[in-house]
C-alpha cells in the first residue's frame, strides 16, 4: 500500500512538472488548470483568480499604458509598475533642476501627485469565447462572402458589449483565427506618479546587467488611478478622486521558500513558438544580426553623448533604453537557440508532425504539406520581410528626422480642412508646442552621427539596388551636411521660423527644396511600392498556413499541452519560485540580496553607481523589518513562462498575494519567445520587500506602505 502511494506520489510530480511552466493561459479557462495549480500548492480556486459576476484578482490587474502591466495595491487606486514603464513620464517631469531620474520622487501627498496626459490604466472587465460568433452564417460561403459576414458578425458583437456602458469592446483572433475571443474593457486616464527611486535603484545595472542574472535592480514606480466622484473613468481633472478598485493585492511579506508556487498575471505582448525551422533561421542567420548591427551604430553613438554631458544624458535617457532594450534581447535570443539548438529541435517536430499527418488520409490532406509550404514561403518572401525590419531600424529607431517628416506631412496635408474650420491659428500653435516637447529631448549633432552611420549601413544591408534614388545619387555625408545645416526637420528654429509663415502652399514646397523631407518622401514611397506589397503577402499566406499548422497541431496531438501565442491579451503563468543552472558547471541560485549591489558597486562600472544614502543604509544593515534571515532580498527568479508586456505584472503566491514584480528575464531564456525551456528560462521579479524598504527606509515614504494592506508570516 504504501509502495503504491508513494509511486503515486511520483507520478503526480512528474505529472504536473510536464504541464506546469509552459504556456501562457486565458483566464476565462483557467478552471482547466485548477488542479494542477492546487498540486503545486496553490491555495486558490480558479474562481478567485477569474470572475465576471464578483470580483477577483483580475480586477487588480490593470493594462499599463498599453504596453506594460501594473496592480492595484491599495483601495485607494495606489498602482505599481516596473520604473521602466513609467520612464518616459518619469523623464518628462524631469529637468536639470528636479532631476527626478537621478533624485528620485516622491509625491508627499495627493495634491503633489503628477498628472501624465495620454497614459492609460485599463481594466479588463470580461474575456468571452465568440468564436461560434463571429463564424456564424459563414458556412459555404465564398472566402469573400465569409470575410464580409464575419465582419458584420464583429460589428455587432461589439456594438452590443458597448451598448448602454462605459465599456470599450475589442475581438482579436487566437491562434491564428482558430478563435475569436472578445475583451471588454474600461480604461481610465487620469494617472498621476506618485513617486519613483532614483535611476541608480530603479534601473540599477543599467544596460550592463539588463537581461541579466544575478540582478538587483529596483525596477518599480508608483502611480495612482483617479476617477470622477462616482468611480467612473474620467479625463484628468482637479475635481477628480483615488479610484475604487473592485479588489487589490495585498502584499505579502512571508518568508520565501525555494520551489513555493508563484503566478504571473498580466499581458504579455508576442510569442511565436510556431514558426517553421526555416523562419526560425533565416531570423536568427539573417534578420536579427542585421537588426542588431543598425542598433549598434546608433547605440555606440547614443552612449557617448550621454556621457559627454547631463543635458544629454537626460534627453537621450529614455530613448536610449529602448533601442538597447531590444537589441541586447535578441542577442540573448540567438545565443539561447543556439546553445540548445532549436533548429534541429524544430525539425525533429517537424518530422513527428509529418509523421502523424502521413498515418492518416484525411490528415495527410489537410496537414501533409503545410510545413512545406511554410518553408516554401519563408524562402520567396523573407528578403520582403527583411527590407520592412530595415525599413522600421532606419526611418522608426533611426534618425529622428523621419519621424518629424511624418508628423509635419500628417499636419500640412490637413490645410484645407483645418482653414475651413478656422482651426488653422489654433493648430500651429499647438504644433509649435508638441515641437517644443520633441526638441526637449532631441540633439541636432548627435542626431547627425546617427543619420550618418545608419544611412551607410542602410545602404550597405539592402544593397544599391534596392534603395531610393537619392541614396544612389548621394553619399550619406554629403546628404547629412545639408539635411543637418538645411532642413527644418532637424533644427527647432528653423522649424519655428518656417511654421510663422506655413500656409497652403508649405507642404509642396517643402518636398521640391527640402532635402530632409525629400529624403522620407523617397523612402517612404521606395518601401511601400518595393517592399510592402510582399510583406503583405507574406504576412497574410503564412497566417493562414499557421491557421492550419496549429489547428493540425491541436487536432493530432490533444493529449499536449496547447497554448495560443501572446497577443497583447490577459494571460497567466505559472511555476515555482527557483533558480536555474543553464551552464556547465554553474548555476544560478533564486535570489539576490543587498550585500550585493554594494559588490556590484565596488567593481567601479558607473552603471552601478550609489547615492551616498544606499551606502550609509547597507553598511548599518538598517533593513527596517523587511529582510528574510538577516538578508534583505532585492530580486528573485522563477520558472514562469513571461515576455515583453509582462513587464510590472504581479508575481503573486499561493494564496493569492503580491510576491513581487515581474520585470525582465534572464538573458539565457530570452529564448521563449520562440521556444520555451523549462530547465532555462526564468522571469525576473523585484521583490516586494525591497520595494517597500525603498519606499519605507530608503525615502522615508512610509504613508504608501501603510496604505497597503501587508501579510505576514
Ligand atoms: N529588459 C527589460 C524589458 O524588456 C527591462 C528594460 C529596461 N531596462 C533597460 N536597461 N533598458 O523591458
Ligand atoms: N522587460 C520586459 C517588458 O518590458 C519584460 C521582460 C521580458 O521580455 O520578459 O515587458
Amino acid at each position: 500500500m504504501r509502495r503504491i502511494l508513494i509511486l503515486a506520489a511520483i507520478f503526480v510530480a512528474t505529472a504536473f512538472k510536464s504541464t506546469a511552466e509552459e504556456g501562457m493561459l486565458i483566464p476565462s479557462l483557467i478552471k482547466a488548470f485548477e488542479n494542477d495549480m492546487q498540486a503545486m500548492g496553490m491555495k486558490l480556486s480558479a474562481q478567485d483568480i477569474y470572475d465576471v459576476n464578483n470580483s477577483s484578482l483580475k480586477d487588480a490587474i490593470i493594462h499599463f499604458g498599453g504596453g506594460c502591466t501594473a496592480e492595484l495595491v491599495s483601495n485607494q487606486g495606489l498602482l505599481l509598475t516596473n520604473h521602466h514603464c513609467g520612464y518616459s513620464q518619469i523623464q518628462s517631469h524631469s529637468s536639470l533642476e528636479n532631476d527626478y531620474l537621478k533624485y528620485g520622487f516622491w509625491a508627499k501627498n495627493k495634491s503633489e501627485e503628477l498628472p501624465n496626459p495620454g497614459l492609460t490604466a485599463t481594466r479588463i472587465v470580461r474575456i468571452q469565447d465568440v468564436t461560434a460568433a463571429i463564424l456564424f452564417g459563414t458556412e459555404g460561403l465564398s472566402e469573400k462572402d465569409k470575410a464580409a459576414k464575419m465582419e458584420a458578425n464583429y460589428g455587432q458583437l461589439i456594438q452590443d458589449a458597448m451598448a448602454n456602458n462605459h465599456y470599450t469592446a475589442d475581438i482579436k483572433p487566437f491562434n491564428y483565427g482558430n478563435e475569436f475571443y472578445m475583451i471588454v474593457k474600461e480604461t481610465f486616464n487620469d494617472v498621476r506618479l506618485v513617486g519613483t527611486p532614483p535611476n541608480s535603484i530603479g534601473k540599477f545595472g543599467g544596460d550592463t546587467d539588463n537581461w541579466v542574472w544575478p540582478r538587483h535592480t529596483g525596477d518599480f514606480s508608483v502611480f495612482r488611478i483617479y476617477s470622477d466622484v462616482n468611480n467612473m473613468p474620467n479625463d484628468y481633472d482637479e475635481s477628480n478622486v483615488p479610484y475604487t478598485p473592485l479588489h487589490f493585492l495585498p502584499v505579502s511579506m512571508k518568508h520565501r521558500v525555494p520551489g513555493e508556487f508563484t503566478m504571473v498575471y498580466g499581458f504579455p505582448g508576442t510569442t511565436e513558438q510556431h514558426l517553421t525551422s526555416g523562419h526560425l533561421k533565416y531570423i536568427m542567420d539573417l534578420e536579427r544580426p542585421a537588426r542588431i548591427k543598425m542598433r549598434d551604430k546608433s547605440i555606440g553613438v547614443i552612449d557617448a553623448s550621454m556621457r559627454s554631458s547631463d543635458l544629454l544624458r537626460i534627453k537621450y535617457a529614455s530613448k536610449q533604453a529602448r533601442i538597447a532594450n531590444g537589441w541586447k534581447k535578441w542577442i540573448g535570443q540567438i545565443g539561447g537557440l543556439k546553445t540548445v539548438d532549436a533548429i534541429q529541435i524544430k525539425l525533429d517536430r517537424e518530422k513527428k508532425y509529418n509523421d502523424m499527418a502521413a498515418s492518416n488520409q484525411e490528415w495527410k490532406k489537410k496537414y501533409g504539406s503545410v510545413i512545406q509550404e511554410m518553408n516554401a514561403l519563408v524562402e520567396q518572401y523573407h528578403m520582403a520581410d527583411f527590407g520592412y525590419s530595415m525599413f522600421i531600424e532606419y526611418s522608426y529607431v533611426g534618425p529622428e528626422l523621419f519621424g518629424r517628416a511624418r508628423d509635419i506631412n500628417k499636419f500640412l496635408s490637413n490645410y484645407e480642412k483645418l482653414s475651413s474650420n478656422n482651426e488653422w491659428d489654433k493648430e500651429v500653435q499647438a504644433q509649435l508646442e508638441a515641437a517644443k516637447g520633441f526638441f526637449k529631448n532631441y540633439d541636432e549633432e548627435t542626431d547627425k552621427q546617427i543619420f550618418l552611420l545608419l544611412t551607410e549601413e542602410y545602404v550597405k544591408q539592402l544593397g544599391k539596388e534596392n534603395v531610393p534614388a537619392l541614396l544612389k545619387s548621394k553619399s550619406a555625408e554629403e546628404l547629412a551636411d545639408i539635411i543637418y545645416s538645411k532642413s527644418i526637420l532637424t533644427n527647432q528654429a528653423r522649424f519655428e521660423k518656417f511654421m510663422s509663415k506655413a500656409n497652403g502652399k508649405s507642404l509642396a514646397k517643402l518636398l521640391k527644396k527640402d532635402l530632409g523631407m525629400m529624403l522620407w518622401k523617397e523612402t517612404e514611397e521606395h518601401f511601400v511600392a518595393n517592399t510592402l506589397p510582399g510583406v503583405r503577402i507574406f504576412k497574410s499566406e503564412m497566417d493562414a498556413l499557421l491557421k492550419t499548422y496549429v489547428a493540425g497541431k491541436m487536432e493530432m496531438f490533444p493529449e499536449d499541452q496547447h497554448w495560443p501565442d501572446a497577443n497583447s491579451t490577459l494571460r497567466i503563468t505559472y511555476g515555482k519560485l527557483e533558480g536555474s543552472a543553464p551552464h556547465d558547471g554553474m548555476t544560478y541560485t533564486e535570489h539576490t540580496t543587498l550585500d550585493g549591489i554594494i559588490t556590484k558597486n565596488n567593481s567601479g562600472n558607473p552603471d552601478y553607481e550609489l547615492l551616498p544614502r544606499m551606502h550609509e543604509l547597507a553598511a548599518a544593515k538598517e533593513y527596517g523589518d523587511y529582510a528574510q534571515d538577516g538578508e534583505l532580498w532585492v530580486c528573485f527568479t522563477g520558472s514562469n513562462h513571461t515576455t515583453g508586456g509582462n513587464s510590472g505584472s504581479p508575481v503573486i503566491d499561493a494564496e493569492g498575494n503580491l510576491m513581487g514584480l515581474n520585470f525582465d528575464r534572464t538573458w539565457e531564456s530570452t529564448m521563449s519567445d520562440y521556444m520555451f525551456d523549462a530547465s532555462r528560462c526564468r522571469n525576473i521579479t523585484v521583490d516586494m520587500r525591497y520595494v517597500l524598504w525603498v519606499i519605507d527606509v530608503y525615502a522615508g515614504a512610509k504613508h504608501l506602505v501603510d496604505e497597503m494592506k501587508v501579510v505576514r508570516d
